[in-house]
């Protein structure tokens, strides 16, 4: 690589475990990086900022009188401006003069953290290329400030656990890392019913405010939920978690966030080996996580795929941007 023409950079996806939406209100989260990852390339090209995607059915290209608009807080392209805002956190609009392509094995839309994924992976290149010294902690922070474009008022814990890679406890913008030693035997379905953080994010804020103290009650159930299933991991119970995985989807869908026609999946998961599923991310569609009994993973993912869903096997990942 030569610093100043070319630079590049990967990210991980991630699972939530635990605690999604009532991490927003304060409660704990754990979150997974897995071995799905999102690679950026940025070379120093023409003048303003093209992307092209193989993933997003996008080529786009942002004029330095774009960029200037994006940084002013203006909506120019809405599902690539959290991208482009990447790049503004490291160059003013006049210094841009740079191609980003972006290739990523991350499904889009599915909870797994692909917004974050791409931001975490775009600064990092964008801080290499301007030869700029950097640590995990400065890429999370401007990673963030994108992370709030693509979905209005995040927690934060999608950038963090991109940036720093493992398993980690996230609560208030702090973070704890757990180490555990050994694989958790789960599988990703996405339902490929297309979601969006922001709305389900709004839609539990709505909710939330309709009845504050009902709210703030299953929040702190799901709190406390969150903090067993993390002695649980701790301890490699495997069938506890599962069984407060199912109570936690029980919470998801009581928030609003269930899965529209799932019942089909659900009774065909019920008869697979698994300890307990859930929802994973913003939920109301993406993905599911299911804790498999050992061994059975291929089985079953034979099984879900006839059904139309794509299944992915999940590595847990130590490498967080790379
Ligand atoms: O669906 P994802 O991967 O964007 O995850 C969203 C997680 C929420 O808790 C719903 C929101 C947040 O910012 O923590």
């Amino acid at each position: 690589m030569t610093f100043g023409i070319m630079a590049d950079a990967s990210a991980p996806a991630k699972i939530i475990f635990s605690g999604e939406h009532s991490v927003v209100y304060g409660q704990p989260a754990l979150a997974i990086a897995i071995n799905l990852r999102c690679h950026v390339k940025i070379t120093k090209d023409g003048e303003g900022l093209l992307i092209t995607s193989k993933n997003y059915i996008q080529k786009y290209y942002y004029s330095t009188a774009k960029l200037e608009n994006v940084l002013s807080g203006k909506i120019i392209n809405s599902k690539l401006d959290n991208i482009a805002m990447a790049v503004l956190t490291v160059f003013k609009p006049n210094e841009i003069s740079h191609k980003l392509e972006i290739n990523s094995e991350i499904p889009i839309g599915a909870g797994l953290g692909s917004s974050a994924a791409v931001a975490v992976a775009t600064v990092t290149a964008a801080l290499k290329i301007k030869g700029q010294k950097y640590d995990s902690k400065i890429i999370s922070d401007k990673a963030f400030i994108c992370e709030r474009i693509a979905h209005g008022n995040p927690s934060g814990i999608d950038n963090l656990i991109s940036t720093y890679g493992g398993i980690v406890r996230f609560q208030n913008g702090n973070m704890i890392k757990l180490d555990l030693e050994y694989e958790i035997p789960i599988i990703i379905i996405d339902t490929k019913i297309p979601k969006e953080t922001k709305k389900m994010v709004e839609l539990v804020k709505k909710n939330w405010k309709s009845n504050p103290e009902k709210y703030n009650d299953i929040f702190n159930k799901m709190g406390t939920l969150t903090s067993k299933i993390e002695k649980e991991l701790l301890n490699n119970n495997l069938e506890n978690i599962g069984y407060l995985m199912l109570e936690n989807q029980k919470f998801l869908e009581k928030i609003g966030v269930g899965i529209p026609n799932i019942e089909k999946l659900i009774s065909n998961l019920s008869k697979l080996n698994t300890f307990g599923y859930k929802i994973t991310g913003a939920g109301g569609g993406g993905a599911i996580i299911v804790l498999m009994k050992n061994g059975d993973t291929k089985e079953a993912i034979k099984i879900v795929e006839t059904l139309g869903y794509d299944v992915y096997e999940t590595k847990i990942t130590n490498l967080g941007v790379n």
